[in-house]
């Protein structure tokens, strides 16, 4: 099951998180462990790493990946408790914190996880399957309103009003379980060569929706910089850009030295400098690494250092 995902940005990452081969390290989304095992691989007996992720199918396969190694620590919790995580695991700071956002591709092909546009897959979008509401609930409970802003909030989808009026046009005959059930509504509403696209804003919408993901990332940012040792790093990898302004705005406001209203002829504000950019627009996968790994195309990785 582990060749199913395929890193991205696999090297660059690994050359930026690692700065120290016997610190701290901690991986906020482990999926199969490709990140986590580079990163081992560059480290020495007395490091450690601790990964977190709440799919439960990966990090099933992760304990087993790693359990032969001490210097692994795993949780299958949100990576909004890295605080918590440091605390059982009575670290101070990391010398380096890791996220490669979003789904696996384990996730997005296996039907049985929901997340897949296979016509029978289930319309689920959870990450943590303890969550209370399925994409199904959403689509067959919410008004048309509700469904549209979310659409167009989280998926950019102009087409968002007539796809939220249709859908509930259609669950007053047949209520809404798996992604064809969605895929025949977009396919009536949406140009043929547009279907794949706009299959893919909803279900990005929906999911951002359901997981509170955008809140969550801001979270995780925002305990991520109290957690890092000065010199430590920490490394983004973003595949969409409402993820990657989160991530840009977080690091420039923690690079900012003053935010005090311009003209202001003497600095009151009181700001500290937390981090320093390491990486300007960001990095980008090579032509050769989406040729090989298509899902790679959309990544951004963003660095900063804490100062
Ligand atoms: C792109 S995959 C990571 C793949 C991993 N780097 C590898 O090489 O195998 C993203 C993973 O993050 C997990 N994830 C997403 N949001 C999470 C969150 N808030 N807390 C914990 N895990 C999360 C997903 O379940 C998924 O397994």
């Amino acid at each position: 099951m582990s060749l199913i995902h395929t890193p991205v940005l696999l090297k660059e990452s690994c050359e930026y998180v690692i700065t120290n081969p016997s610190g701290t390290y901690f991986d906020a989304t482990l999926g199969f462990g490709g990140h986590t095992a580079e990163f081992l691989q560059k480290l020495s007996a007395q490091a450690i790493v601790i990964a977190s992720d709440v799919d439960e199918a990966a990090f099933t396969e992760s304990q087993e990946r790693f359990s032969g190694d001490s210097r692994v620590r795993l949780y299958r919790f949100n990576f909004t408790k890295i605080d918590i995580m440091a605390k059982l695991e009575m670290v101070d700071g990391f010398d380096g914190i890791f996220a490669d956002l979003g789904v696996s591709s384990y996730q997005l092909d296996e039907p049985e996880e929901g997340f897949s546009f296979k016509l029978n897959a289930k319309l689920d979008l959870r990450l943590d399957k303890t969550l209370p509401s399925t994409a199904a609930d959403l689509l067959n409970t919410l008004d048309d309103t509700e469904l549209a802003d979310i659409f167009f909030k989280y998926g950019e989808e102009r087409n968002s009003r007539k796809i939220a009026a249709k859908i509930v046009e259609k669950r007053k005959i047949k209520k809404f379980v798996v992604a064809s059930d969605l895929a025949e509504i977009v396919t009536q509403l949406t140009p043929p060569n547009y279907v794949r696209k706009t299959m893919t804003r909803i279900f990005q919408a929906l999911r951002i929706y359901i997981n509170d993901e955008l809140e969550t990332l801001r979270q995780f940012l925002n305990k991520s910089v109290n957690l890092l040792k000065p010199g430590g790093r920490l490394a983004i990898l973003s595949y969409h850009s409402l993820e990657d302004r989160i991530v840009k705005e977080v690091m420039k406001y923690e690079a900012l030295t003053c935010i005090c209203p311009p003209g202001f002829p003497i600095c009151t504000c009181g700001k500290q400098q937390r981090l320093k950019m390491l990486t300007g627009k960001g990095i980008t996968p090579s032509q050769d690494e989406i040729t090989g790994n298509y899902r790679a195309r959309s990544a951004k990785l963003r660095v900063a250092e804490r100062v």
